[in-house]
C-alpha cells in the first residue's frame, strides 16, 4: 500500500516521532509512505517526497516537521479540495494519514466524507482537541512553561514585583493551569472562567500584607476580561479558518493590576518558544504510539477516525467526536489551581 502522510497546523513538539512511526510502522508491512510538504497546501499543490526508513532517521528527538506545516485550508478557495482529490490519485495515494489539531482534523473529516480514505492524528500544545485525552506537544510545552515560572519566581522576588507570564491557549487554560500548578503561581487566569480583577488584587495584596512582596499570574492568551469584551490580538486579519492571532492580554492584565495595587508589574509572554524544540519523553512516547495505530488503522479500514489516548489506552475514536467542541479544563483541575491562590 502507498500511504501519504502531511502534518498542517502550528506545529508542535512531537511531529517528527509521529512521522518516524508512521514510515518505520509501515515499512515493516511492506507500505510506502509519501510525505506531503507544508499541510493541505502540499496537497493542493501536489508537493511529495518519498519518506524512507533513511529519511526518518535521528528526527525521533527533533522538534517542528521534516515534511513543513501550513496554516491552509482547502476548502476555502475555489476548487482545492478538488485538487487534493486530484492529486492522491496522481500519485497513487490509497490511504491519506493526516496530523494536526481541529483545523487540520476538520479538513480530513470533510474529504472522508467526500469518500477520501483519511485517518487523522490529534496534535496540539493547547491540549484542546476533543475526545483523547492528551495530545503530544503540551507536556513539553508545560515544561517549558513551568521552567519559565521558576525562574520568574527568583527575579519577582528579588525586586518585590508581579510578574504576569502569558501562555498559548487559544481556547482553553490547559497550558496556563498545568504549568500555573506545577509552578506554584499565586493565580491562573484561564478562558474557561471569567476573569475578576479585583479577586486577582486581593491575592497580591493579601500576599503583601503576610510579607510577600511579590506574585506570579499566569494568564492563557485567550482569555478576555469580560464576555463582551474582545480577544487582545496582534494581528487582526483572521488565518484561512478564521482566527486571528491572539497575544497581549498579559499587558492589559499587567496595567490594571498596576495601577489597582501600586506595585510594580512585569510582563513575560512565552509565545512559541512554547511550541520550539524537542519534545519531552513523554511526548515522544505518545507520537510514537499514535503513528504506530494510525498505519494500522488504515490497515484496517478505519477512515474517517483517528487514534485517541483514553486513559492508558490508544483506540479508534471517531474525527467528528474529536472537533465537536474544544476540551476545556475540568472543574476539578480549576479546583486543584485555586487552592494555592495567594
Ligand atoms: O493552535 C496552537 C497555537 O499554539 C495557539 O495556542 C496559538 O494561538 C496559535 O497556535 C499560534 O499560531 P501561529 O502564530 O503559529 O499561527
Amino acid at each position: 500500500m502507498r500511504l501519504g502522510l502531511l502534518t498542517g497546523g502550528g506545529d508542535c513538539p512531537g511531529l517528527n516521532a509521529v512521522i518516524r512511526a508512521v514510515v518505520r510502522r509501515a515499512d515493516a508491512g511492506g507500505d510506502t509512505v509519501l510525505g506531503i510538504k507544508d499541510g493541505w497546501g502540499g496537497l493542493v499543490q501536489g508537493e511529495v517526497e518519498p519518506l524512507t526508513r533513511l529519511a526518518v532517521s535521528g528526527i525521533l528527538s527533533r522538534g517542528g516537521t521534516i515534511l513543513g506545516s501550513s496554516r491552509t485550508n482547502p476548502f476555502r478557495d475555489g476548487d482545492s479540495g478538488e485538487r487534493c482529490s486530484a492529486n492522491l490519485r496522481r500519485y497513487a495515494l490509497e490511504a491519506l494519514v493526516a496530523v494536526g489539531g481541529d483545523d487540520t482534523l476538520g479538513a480530513a473529516l470533510e474529504f472522508s466524507k467526500r469518500g477520501e480514505k483519511v485517518v487523522g492524528v490529534p496534535k496540539t500544545i493547547d491540549n484542546d482537541v476533543g475526545a483523547t485525552d492528551y495530545t503530544f506537544g503540551f507536556d513539553t510545552a508545560v515544561h517549558i512553561a513551568t521552567e519559565a515560572i521558576d525562574r520568574l519566581h527568583t527575579t519577582a522576588e528579588a525586586h518585590s514585583r508581579v510578574m504576569v507570564v502569558e501562555v498559548m491557549g487559544r481556547h482553553t487554560g490547559w497550558i496556563a493551569a498545568y504549568a500555573g500548578i506545577a509552578g506554584g503561581a499565586h493565580c491562573i487566569l484561564v478562558p474557561e472562567k471569567p476573569v475578576d480583577l479585583g479577586r486577582v488584587c486581593d491575592v497580591i495584596e493579601r500576599r503583601r500584607k503576610r510579607g510577600r512582596h511579590f506574585s506570579i499570574v499566569v494568564v492563557a492568551e485567550g482569555v478576555r476580561l469580560s464576555e463582551t469584551r474582545g480577544y487582545v490580538v496582534q494581528e487582526e486579519t483572521p488565518d484561512a479558518y478564521g482566527h486571528v492571532r491572539l497575544g497581549g492580554i498579559g499587558h492589559v492584565i499587567a496595567r490594571e493590576i498596576e495601577s489597582r495595587t501600586g506595585i510594580e508589574t512585569r510582563v513575560t509572554i512565552l509565545g512559541h518558544v512554547q511550541r520550539g524544540g524537542s519534545p519531552t519523553a513523554y511526548d515522544r512516547i505518545l507520537a510514537t504510539r499514535l503513528g504506530v495505530a494510525a498505519v494500522d488503522m488504515v490497515r484496517a479500514g478505519e477512515f474517517g477516525k483517528m487514534p485517541a489516548l483514553r486513559g492508558d489506552r490508544i483506540v479508534p475514536v471517531p474525527l467528528a467526536d474529536a472537533i465537536a467542541h474544544p476540551k476545556r479544563l475540568p472543574p476539578e483541575i480549576l479546583d486543584v489551581a485555586e487552592t494555592f491562590f495567594g
